[in-house]
């Protein structure tokens, strides 16, 4: 086999068949093929696309490249959920203690990661004491006695990926659906859960801008899923604002606990039941949609869910009494309001600029090396569709410096005040085939 044939048959629109595939990713992974031949077979799959029968196979060619984890000694049909990523994002926190509460086994492998703010381990480690660092062994017997336990990412998983994802971030090749579905699905599918529930996001603070692009991809990556024998569900979630009110670790960490309490933010919760109900009925607890929702109000309800993050935090050494006294988490030093400089109703909150800001104050890291602020961030008082006097303030700044000028234009400039708006709806859309 020769990659300048393959990378002609795609060029030329035609189908690569399972073995072409395999020794594209073979020989990538291995260094036998270099870099120029896969970003003209990359480009060439930007114009010509891939079938799902392709798509699946260069799935698991990238699954294959690396080692995956083995969840077989713990009992359950494991559900993983997948964020496409956002800003403020806070459903994991709230997910995992929610489902393992029904008990679903919650096996979570995270990652710390860049971004506005830290990954799900980072918001963790905002309660004291609370660690990832636990032995394989620790993680299947905690899974199994307590339904919950979340792990740092360990292993060489994906390196096909890897090597893939960084050749396409410099040759204009991201943005094309069977090369974003295979790179996201090969690491779920690497991860090992037997089922898998994705929130693809939409609007300006998401990767996929528009809804029709957020659906090919959601579409993409179930029929993926199912066509390798786990099971995907996918819900299509607005991101032209950010989720809930906090961004920020400590702030998400109260926010999601606020949730679990049941007084969490209206779109947050609603998001965490949309995304949840395909969790429980993934993993064979309900019948239906409907019948698994309200499973999963009962135990918010009757606080089953909030007990179970207490259980968790404790099993990894955190201080669980921080879930009835949040302001034993980490405080910033300076409290800044931002007040609205007209009437009006807030029209737009840029989401992926307000996370930015976010990141300016220290909430995330903007390098490899950078060390995170687990108690500065920002609290939204306001939401699109909402009120606003002038005066009145838009945003809290929680910061660790005195001086935030930056982070206060950063905000202005991103929120705008109109005569008119409307809240935007949350969920666009499920996708379970
Ligand atoms: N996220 C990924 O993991 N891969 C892509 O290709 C795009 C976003
Ligand atoms: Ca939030």
């Amino acid at each position: 086999m020769r990659m300048v044939d393959l990378i002609e048959k795609k060029r030329d629109g035609k189908e690569l068949a399972t073995e072409e595939i395999n020794f594209i990713i073979d020989g990538y992974t291995k260094g036998d093929i270099p870099d120029y031949q896969v970003s003209a077979l990359a480009m060439a799959i930007f114009f010509k696309d891939m079938n799902d029968r392709e798509r699946a196979d260069l799935t698991m060619a990238m699954v294959n490249s690396g080692e995956t984890i083995d969840l077989s000694g713990i009992e359950g049909v494991k559900v993983d959920k997948h964020s496409t990523g956002g800003v403020g994002d806070t459903t994991t926190l709230v997910l995992a203690p929610l489902v393992a509460a029904l008990d679903i086994p919650v096996a979570k492998m995270s990652g710390r990661g860049l971004g506005h703010t830290g990954g799900t381990i980072d918001k963790l480690e905002a309660i004291s004491g609370f660690h990832v660092e636990i032995t394989k062994e620790e993680f299947t017997n905690l899974v199994n006695n307590h339904k919950i336990a979340v792990i740092g990412q360990t292993g060489n998983i994906t390196p096909a990926d890897k090597k893939l994802y960084a050749l396409r971030d410099v040759t204009a090749t991201v943005d094309s659906i069977p090369l974003i579905a295979s790179s996201i699905m090969s690491k779920k599918i690497a991860a090992g859960s037997d089922a898998i529930v994705l929130d693809v996001k939409t609007g300006a603070g998401a990767f996929m801008k528009t809804a029709e692009d957020a659906k090919a991809l959601a579409h993409a990556m179930v029929s993926i899923g199912n066509n390798v024998g786990r099971r995907t569900m996918a819900v299509i979630s607005d991101m032209s604002q950010p989720l809930g009110y906090a961004i920020g670790n400590s702030l998400e960490v109260k926010e999601a606990i606020d949730t679990l309490k049941g007084n969490g933010p209206k779109d947050l919760e609603e998001l965490c039941l949309a995304l949840g109900r395909q969790m429980v009925y993934l993993a064979g607890k309900a019948s239906s949609l409907e019948e698994a929702e309200e499973k999963l109000k009962e135990v918010i309800k009757n606080g089953k869910a909030l007990e179970k993050f207490k259980e968790f935090v404790t099993n990894q050494g955190g201080d669980a009494s921080i879930v009835d006294d949040p302001e034993k988490l980490p405080r910033a030093d300076y409290l800044i309001e931002v007040p609205a400089k007209s009437d009006g109703v807030v029209a737009e909150i840029v989401a992926d600029e307000i996370g930015t800001a976010a990141m300016l104050l220290g909430a995330g890291r903007a390098t490899k090396e950078s060390e995170i602020d687990l108690a500065v961030g920002l609290m939204l008082n306001k939401k699109i569709g909402d009120q606003v006097k002038a005066g009145e303030s838009l945003v809290t700044i929680h910061a660790n410096r005195e001086q935030v000028d930056d982070v206060i234009e950063m905000i202005y400039a991103n929120i705008r005040i109109a005569d008119q708006a409307e809240a935007p709806v949350l969920v666009h859309d499920i996708v379970t085939e």
